[in-house]
């Protein structure tokens, strides 16, 4: 376990989303400072989008030059952006529509394309962003990620090709429980991130948490453990206590 976690428990997912806006403007602010540009790969599912809101709300949204700010995706599913299930199109309605982000700094993962297509271009896109070099993985300011009952970070699900993937930047991933294909962010680039927030709420992950944070490391079976040996801070925003971790 590195020593760069920080398990920040929460009330609720008010509390969580406040902040983890207030950390979001902070961590922006300082990395635009340093490097003048802040790279952040955003999450889907349901818990950020009241983070997103509030960030676009104008308490916080004037607080940041968007223009040196660069959204990417950890991962997508694959339908068109004005499918109710494209995580674009959440994060589009709750946050890009609000600011001044110019569209060649929004990297979407094109999910409306064939999935090894856009998963192939995705990569480009982020090769060409980063210009890390021929070999190099690049490194993620920020990248911001749920996790599932199961243990799945972005489209890291259990017993996938992808979650063994340590090639790659992108892959796409037929997911037999959700009989969906996703496009996802693979573990080499989610551990060199700098910095990896964890949104979670709920009891129900609360079990899986320990086990991803304390239990036998088999990332195969728990993906979230991919946190356990990244090189940057892990911040786990919570709203259950995370128990004894070790
Ligand atoms: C997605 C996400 C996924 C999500 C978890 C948790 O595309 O759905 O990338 O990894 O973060 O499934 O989802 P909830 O926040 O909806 O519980």
């Amino acid at each position: 376990m590195t020593d760069r976690n920080e398990f920040i428990v929460c009330a609720d997912l008010e509390e969580i989303s406040w902040k983890v806006t207030v950390k979001f403007v902070a961590l922006a602010n300082d990395t635009i400072k340093k490097r003048g540009v802040f790279r952040v790969a955003l999450a889907g599912g349901r818990t950020p989008e009241a983070f997103y809101k509030l960030l676009a709300n104008n308490e916080f949204r004037d607080r940041l030059d968007w223009t040196a700010v660069h959204f990417f995706w950890g991962d997508e599913r694959c339908v068109p952006p004005e499918h109710e299930d494209s995580n674009y199109k959440m994060t589009l309605n709750s946050l890009i529509k609000h600011i001044r982000i110019p569209e060649e700094n929004v990297h979407r993962i094109k999910g409306e394309e064939a999935s090894e297509k856009a998963a192939a271009e995705y990569e480009e896109e982020i090769r060409h962003c980063f210009e890390p070099g021929e070999e190099a993985i690049p490194e993620f300011d920020l990248i911001l990620l749920g996790m599932g009952a199961d243990g799945h970070i972005a489209s890291l699900f259990p017993g996938t090709h992808a979650i063994r993937e340590d090639k790659k930047l992108v892959v796409a991933v037929y997911v037999e429980k959700l009989g969906a294909t996703r496009i996802t962010l693979t573990q080499p680039v989610i551990k060199n991130a700098r910095n990896i927030i964890f949104l979670i709420t709920g009891e129900d992950k609360s079990v899986t948490f320990r086990k991803v944070l304390s239990g036998e490391y088999m990332p195969n079976t728990f993906p979230a453990q991919i946190a356990r040996s990244t090189k940057g801070n892990v911040l786990w925003f919570l709203d259950f206590f995370p128990g004894l971790v070790g």
